[in-house]
This record gives C-alpha cells, structure tokens and sequence, in this order.
C-alpha cells in the first residue's frame, strides 16, 4: 500500500496528519475513488472533473497543489510506486491545516492519497451477489458533492450490515435515491430504470458508464424517479460503483428478486462492463 500526503510519498501507518487538518477535524474536504485495471486508472478524467465540481460546490481555491496536471501526475506515480495492476486509488483534497475555527482559513489545499489492492476482482457474477437493506436517506441536501462527511452513510451502511444486508438502499421523500456508496439499477420488463441526476445523488462515474454500455446494447433506459415498491417488484436490481463494479441485489429487505440469481440484463452488463474496463 502506497500513501501520499502533501508532496510527500509515505508508508501508510506513519503519522502524519497535524492535529489542526481540517480534513478530520470538520470533514471539510471532498475526495474520488479510482480503479486502475492493469496499472491504468478507469475514467481517470471524469474522477477529476468530478473532483474539481466537488472542491468548486464547497468553495475551495484551486492551488499549485490541486491543478490538474498536478493531480494526474501524483496518481500516475502512486501506481507505478504501487507495482499494482488492480488497485483502489482513494485521493482527498481538504481545505488545508489551520488553527481550528469554522471560517475558511487562507492556507493551501491538503492533498492525499492512498494505493492500495482492490478487493473486488472476481469475474464471475454470482461470486458478486449481494442483498440489500431500503433505509431512510438521513443525509444533507448535497450529495452530488463527494464530500467527505460520511456519517449518514456508514450508519446506514452499518444498520444494514448488522441486520445481514449488504448494502442499504437509501430513501429520501419516498423516492429511492442511491446506496450508501452506490448508485442504483434496476430492470422491469427488460428495461432499465435509475432515478435521475439531482443534489440527492452522485452522479457517479460507473453509473454514466452504464446508461452508455446499455445504450449500445440496446437496452432502453429511463432516468426516472423510482420507489421502494418499484425496486421490490422489480425483475432484477444491481447498483454500481468504482469499487463495487456492477453487484446484483438478489434480496432486498424480506423480498428475493429474480429468484435470487444475478438477472439477464444485469448479466449482459456485468460482462460488457468488465470487457470494457479490463
Ligand atoms: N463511492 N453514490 C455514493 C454515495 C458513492 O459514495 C459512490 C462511490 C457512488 C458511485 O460513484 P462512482 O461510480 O463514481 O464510484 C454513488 C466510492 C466508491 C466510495 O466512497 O468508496
């Protein structure tokens, strides 16, 4: 494993963070999460348009630090450091090291990063099945920002966990929103349905990926709000992410869905998306 943290190449168990980071102090800070597949980052330039909308929603100056090119080229070193060919690239931006007070202080951006072997590389997808748990969305009304306040989604992620669900599918105003780090998928009567893009979700990176793969399929697709009862009564449901790729939900909450096998479309996309990225 591979860390980074302000020009400097470190061992991830070295202490490094000052106290007054603001990173952990108020979670001020936004962050992506990268997969390379054999040593090259995945839509490596959609991360870092993301990251550059996130750092703009909260208001945090671009400096040498932050540029682009700047970006690129520490993440391009970290793998090569890494001698990783499927690894997880977590890079966090956070408005620097300051005396603790709530005002934006005038000091340059904290950058880090970490490489580390990804956990999810098998290519069979009912090695990749997972249930899922439909609880309330607690979160803020920002959550096209990848910011780094997570606590709304480890608990719920947690509850769900606890409850022996593997993800949880989030709620807010009686419409399905997305996982706890997720989007979400799912087909009725062969076409695929994901609500669409708005402040209460990420507009993740897999998730564009997907409405393209299914437009070459010729799957027909709709951006369109969705329910807890359209996901329970749905043929198939799987949700998406960097990390997660394309997972089958086969149960959510008491309901099995597609009788607990990963579906037909879900399948052809699983494939066609692992040919893409591999
Ligand atoms: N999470 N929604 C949320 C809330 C997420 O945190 C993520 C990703 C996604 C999927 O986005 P993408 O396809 O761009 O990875 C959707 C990352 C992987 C994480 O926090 O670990």
């Amino acid at each position: 494993t591979i860390g980074y943290f302000n020009g400097e190449f470190i061992s991830t168990d070295d202490s490094v963070i000052p106290i007054d980071e603001r990173g952990h102090q108020f979670g001020d800070g936004v962050y992506e999460v990268i997969r390379t597949y054999n040593g090259i980052p995945f839509k490596l330039e959609e991360h870092l348009d993301r990251l550059e909308m996130s750092m703009k929603a909260i208001q945090l100056p671009q400096s040498a630090n932050t540029e682009r090119e700047h970006l690129r080229f520490i993440i391009y070193q970290g793998i090569e450091k890494s001698q990783l060919q499927n690894a997880d690239v977590y890079i966090q931006i956070t408005r620097g090291i300051a005396t603790r007070q709530h005002l934006f202080p005038n000091v340059p951006a904290s950058v880090s990063m970490t490489v580390r072997s990804s956990k999810f590389s098998a290519n069979n997808i009912h090695d990749r099945v997972m249930t899922a748990m439909l609880h309330e969305d607690e979160r803020w009304k920002n959550c096209y920002i990848k910011s780094l306040n997570l606590l709304p989604n480890i608990l719920a992620k947690q509850t769900a966990t606890d409850a022996g669900f593997g993800e949880a599918i989030l709620i807010r105003d009686h419409y399905i929103s997305e996982g706890t780090s997720s989007n979400v998928f799912i087909v009725k009567e062969e076409t695929l349905y994901t609500p669409p893009l708005s402040h209460h979700i990420l507009a993740g990176v897999t998730r564009k990926t997907i409405l393209d793969l299914a437009s070459s399929l010729s799957i027909p697709c709709e951006e369109t709000e969705i329910t807890p009862e359209d996901v329970k009564n749905a043929d198939e449901v799987f949700i998406t992410s960097t990390t997660l790729e394309v997972t089958p939900i086969i149960k959510v909450d008491d309901q099995m869905i597609s009788h607990g096998q990963p579906g037909k479309i879900t399948t052809k996309i699983f494939n066609s998306f692992l040919n893409e990225a591999k």
